[in-house]
């Protein structure tokens, strides 16, 4: 295990961190999701809408901040998605960046700059520059390494390519790099199974370049050991990965979709998913600083003292965030290191994990096209998996709506400004200081627990004295009955008035990060600006509506939501299943079904072996509209190429193109098996390519 002193390179840097003072910033970050899919509540609630509460919190108090986000675009993620939705890699991240950024607008989640790894014109060179400065002093090694191989597919097997048993904790679906039920990092899986095929891969040498992480051991223990105030499962995760003793860990992957490995011996490899990803919040900043033209905004950010780095992340990203790239970090010159890693636990839906594949999710997309964001964003609040997982049912999600949001708060403000303007002109009645000061006793305690209680990244605990609030407001409504009042005592009816309109300022205001929409509805009908500015914040707790404020129109703040209606569109979202074959046995195809096949003849033009497939041809052939490329498994049956050229053979052209080792095969060709031996279809005597087979 390497020492301190056996670091020496990392020694100035650290110096020169020490060096410069700038000014308190922040540079708030979400992990970057992976381009392969659209964002569902369990993302929003763990770690995108925290971030953007902490973030909106931030600014209101007038906190200098930028907040960074972007997609996962590269590895083995994306490949695999594109396989199964027979699509490409850049098509796939394509399509899910645009989706999820429409996501995160929608829910309100607004990040001052959404970019893409594959994308963002800095990531490359910043990524490459990264391993170059690594490697050369010493911190990244080529290793020859043992490496899962499908014999079957022909090709190694990274990462998720490989499933099997965690042989940590048991877990049957641990994938090649990491099992997701203990957050392990993974080098061999018990059983495993190639993720293409279902087949047994075997272990093959190739060569790979090493992050040599055992180096980084007593600076990361070091560090790691004066985050005392981080949350418990952050330390947990991260002693527990430095209690094993931190490895060399693979850095580069045999795949074609990534960013290429830039030394000499490395062709066709690309840096682990893992290695650039993190790269990302540095990039994307660049890129910000594009936008905003200036140039030196990211070294601001990245390399002054005065930043306070705050990632926002998920349990699962645990390792990779609080080990793998503050050693990467430490490996460069004059970088900041993670200030805080709020990392929150899972929120499952309905009682079991999210789940794609099982297609349990709810989309945030879907989710908008029928509800309120803020609806979510506050249940998501109420709900979040802070220390434990926590689970969304529609059933919670309608009694919290509906009895804080409706009952409590919207029904507070509605009936304040609505009784206001219809007995007061139109406008804010006058205060008095008796009725006035214990009201702004309570919003100064309710911002005080607001304040620390965000400040420490617990935002159920912050939201909370905020409804109590309204609920004060409420009371004092209630006790004070100023409809009765309102001839006899016009002036007593008018101060409870005030007072109640002063905490519907001060709500529309702090309830700001939660609920921004509601906060801007509330705001205006107060005639304040929609957007709360720092000066807002240091108002909430002294009076802040004049007499003869002009008091707008409200609308309803919170409808109430139906469980009957949101059942009744949840059963329409569900896809159509296909019914189960009504007898069993082999599968019967109609005739009609038959004759939509396109069969044909087909000429072999050209026959070509392909590099690293000892079993496969790449074939170029003539169906009558034009050449056509198929990929084959012919090689061991047809060891000579040239013997193929000019034969007639039947192939079926109506297929979906498949992808096979990068090369798109637009027909499949037919053969014969028997106790292995394969035989090419070939017609009898010369009918044309293109004649139709029937
Ligand atoms: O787990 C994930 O979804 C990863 N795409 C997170 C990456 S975070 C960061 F490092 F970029
Ligand atoms: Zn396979």
């Amino acid at each position: 295990m390497g020492s301190r002193k056996s670091v020496p390179d990392l020694e100035p840097q650290k110096a020169e961190r020490k060096g410069v003072i700038m000014a308190q910033k922040y540079l708030i970050t979400c992990a970057l999701p992976y381009a392969n899919g659209p964002v569902h509540m369990g993302h929003i609630a763990g770690v995108y809408l925290p971030g953007d509460i902490f973030t909106r919190f931030l600014r209101l108090k007038g906190e200098e901040c930028i907040f960074i986000c972007g997609t996962d675009d590269h590895g083995v993620p994306i490949t695999i998605s594109a396989d199964q939705e027979k699509s490409t890699p850049a098509a796939i991240v394509k399509k899910y960046h645009g989706m999820q950024e429409a996501a995160f607008k929608g829910l309100g989640i607004e990040f001052d700059m959404f970019s893409g790894t594959s994308t963002c014109k800095h990531h490359r060179e910043l990524s490459q520059e990264f391993f170059l400065s690594l490697q050369k002093t010493g911190h990244i090694e080529p290793r020859i390494t043992a490496q899962y191989y499908c014999t079957s597919c022909e090709r190694f097997l990274p990462d998720r390519y490989v499933e099997g048993q965690c042989p940590f904790c048991g877990a049957e679906d641990a994938r090649g790099d990491q099992c997701e039920a203990c957050g392990n990092a993974l080098d061999s899986l018990k059983d495993p199974k190639c993720k293409i095929c279902g087949k047994r891969p075997e272990k093959r040498k190739t060569k790979h370049w090493f992050l040599r992480l055992d180096k980084y051991q007593d600076l990361i223990l070091d560090w790691l050991n004066s985050k005392t105030n981080w949350k418990d499962n952050v330390r947990k995760f991260a002693t527990e990965m430095l209690k094993k003793g931190l490895r060399a860990r693979s850095i580069t992957r045999d795949i074609d979709w990534g960013i290429p490995v830039p030394v000499e011996g490395a062709e066709g490899k690309v840096l682990y998913v893992w290695f650039d990803a993190p790269i990302g919040y540095i990039s994307f900043t660049k890129e910000l600083g594009d936008r905003r033209n200036d140039p030196d905004l990211w070294q601001m950010y990245w390399k002054g003292t005065g930043t306070k780095l705050v990632h926002f992340i998920g349990k699962d990203n645990i390792v990779f965030h609080a080990v793998i790239w503050p050693s990467m970090l430490m490996g460069q010159e004059g970088y900041i290191l993670p200030d805080e890693i709020p990392a929150f636990e899972f929120l499952n839906f309905k009682g079991d994990k999210f789940s794609k594949s099982k297609k349990h999710a709810l989309w945030a997309h879907d989710y908008l096209s029928l509800l309120p964001a803020d609806l979510a964003r506050y249940y998501l609040t109420v709900v979040a998996p802070e220390t434990h997982d926590t689970n969304w049912t529609w059933e919670t999600f309608v009694i919290r709506v509906n009895s804080e949001l409706a009952d409590v708060l919207g029904n507070f403000v509605n009936r304040t400004v609505t009784f206001a303007r219809k007995n007061f002109g139109g406008a804010a009645p006058e205060a008095d200081g008796r009725t006035l000061k214990p009201v702004l006793e309570k919003i100064r305690a309710a911002k005080e627990a607001m304040d620390s209680e965000l400040s420490a990244f617990h935002f159920k605990a912050a939201l909370a004295p905020l409804i109590e609030l309204a609920r004060e407001g409420n009371r004092i409504f209630d006790f004070e009955k100023p409809w009765e009042t309102i001839n006899a005592s016009p002036a007593s009816s008018g101060a409870t008035v005030a007072a109640c309109l002063e905490i519907s300022a001060a709500i529309g205001t702090m309830i700001f990060p939660f609920m921004p929409e509601s906060a801007g509805k509330i705001r205006r009908w107060l005639g304040l600006s929609e957007k709360p500015a720092p000066e807002d914040w240091k108002a909430v707790g002294s009076q802040m509506l004049k007499h003869g404020t002009k008091l707008a129109e409200p609308e309803i703040l919170f409808a109430k939501v139906e469980l009957a209606a949101i059942e009744a569109w949840e059963e329409k979202q569900k896809p159509q299943e296909t019914p189960p074959p009504a007898e069993k046995g082999p599968l019967k195809v109609t005739f009609d079904a038959f004759r939509q096949i396109d069969l044909r003849i087909a000429q072999i033009m050209k026959v070509e072996e392909i590099k690293g497939a000892d079993k496969l041809y790449r074939i170029e052939i003539d169906a009558g509209d034009g050449p056509r490329t198929i990929v084959a498994g012919l090689r061991l049956h047809y060891p000579d190429p040239a013997s193929l050229v000019g034969r007639r053979i039947v192939v079926v052209a109506n297929l979906e193109p498949a992808k096979i080792r990068g090369i798109t095969s637009t027909a499949m060709l037919l053969a014969a098996e028997h106790g292995g031996k394969v035989r090419l279809l070939m017609p009898d005597g010369d009918l044309p390519p293109g004649s139709k087979v029937s």
